[in-house]
């Protein structure tokens, strides 16, 4: 059994921790005995003192706490190398925007993975990317793989690539809540009542995205299945062409990606 202890547990770890159906042994630490009472209750799960008790006991320690509370974290977690047993524990960041050099200069010698989940994780549906550095070994990855394929999909990618993942999947669902307030504000104008146009626009957002991952065609040539010549859809898509929408989505990927990256310089300078 695989000791998992979370340091930070608030509603990323929560989302986690109650998808987790592994043989697994999970416990947490965090700041507020209040929350881990609370997960205790809820999942049954082990309650460590505090952050160097789990950092001692967890075969796979995930950092899961917000990024302005790294360098307190990590400064605690230092002493503990090399005392706490011989195996050392495999950290695993969730922390947007820390770069695996920076938790590698802290904490020496720890086989670290990088993981970005997204919001949609805590439904189960989200998608992780996970960046590791080269004292992973194989059979770690893959126990790191199966705790997020718990809250959705997983994806391997090179560090590098994170920023860019940041800019997509880690901010990408607030575009797309966007998306579907505004579409719901469309059928509020054109004369639905809210609820019915939010049922609307929800299920036709969910059904869009199935609907490419499914049929394996591009959004573009599904695009054209629906717009026919003289009908509808075409009146709408002249509308979002004149206001530049895809490339004003497209622009705010870059600007988050572009965000992530003077965020993750400020870890390494
Ligand atoms: N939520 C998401 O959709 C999402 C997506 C991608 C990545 N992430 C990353 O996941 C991390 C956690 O996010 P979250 O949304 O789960 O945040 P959260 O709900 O605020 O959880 C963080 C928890 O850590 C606790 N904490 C603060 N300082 C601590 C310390 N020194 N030692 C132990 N625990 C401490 C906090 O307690 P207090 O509240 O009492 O301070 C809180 O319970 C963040 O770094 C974020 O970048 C989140």
């Amino acid at each position: 059994m695989t000791i998992i202890a979370f340091v930070g547990a608030g509603k990323m770890a929560e989302a986690i921790i109650s998808k987790l159906d592994l043989p697994s042994n999970i416990m947490a630490a965090d700041v507020s005995k209040r929350r881990l009472g609370y997960l205790k209750k809820k999942y049954k799960i082990g309650l460590a003192k505090d952050n160097q008790e789990a950092f001692a006991k967890g075969e796979i320690v995930v950092l899961a706490v917000k990024p302005q509370g790294v360098g307190v974290v990590v400064a605690e977690l230092a002493p503990q190398l090399g005392k706490t047993k011989q195996v050392l524990p495999l950290l695993v960041s969730i922390v947007a925007g820390i770069p695996l050099g920076y938790l590698r200069k802290k904490l020496p010698g720890l086989p670290i993975i990088r993981a970005m989940p997204n919001n949609p994780c805590l439904v189960g549906m989200g998608i992780t990317a996970l960046a590791k550095d080269n004292l992973v070994s194989g059979r770690q990855y893959k126990k790191v793989e199966a705790i997020f394929k718990a809250v959705g999909k997983v994806i391997g990618v090179p560090e590098k690539w994170m920023d860019a993942v940041t800019g997509l999947s880690g901010s990408g669902p607030a575009f797309v809540y966007e998306t579907i307030d505004a579409l719901i504000g469309g059928g509020v104008a054109a004369g639905l009542p809210r609820a019915i146009a939010t049922k609307l626009a929800v299920q036709t957002v969910l059904g869009a995205a199935t609907t490419v991952k499914k049929t394996g065609k591009s959004p573009k040539e599904l695009r054209e299945m629906v717009a026919s010549k003289g009908g509808t859809t075409v009146e709408g898509l002249k509308i979002i062409k004149k206001a530049r929408v895809k490339q004003a989505l497209s622009r705010a990927v870059v600007a988050a990606a572009n965000k992530s990256k003077i965020i993750s310089k400020k870890w390494t300078s």
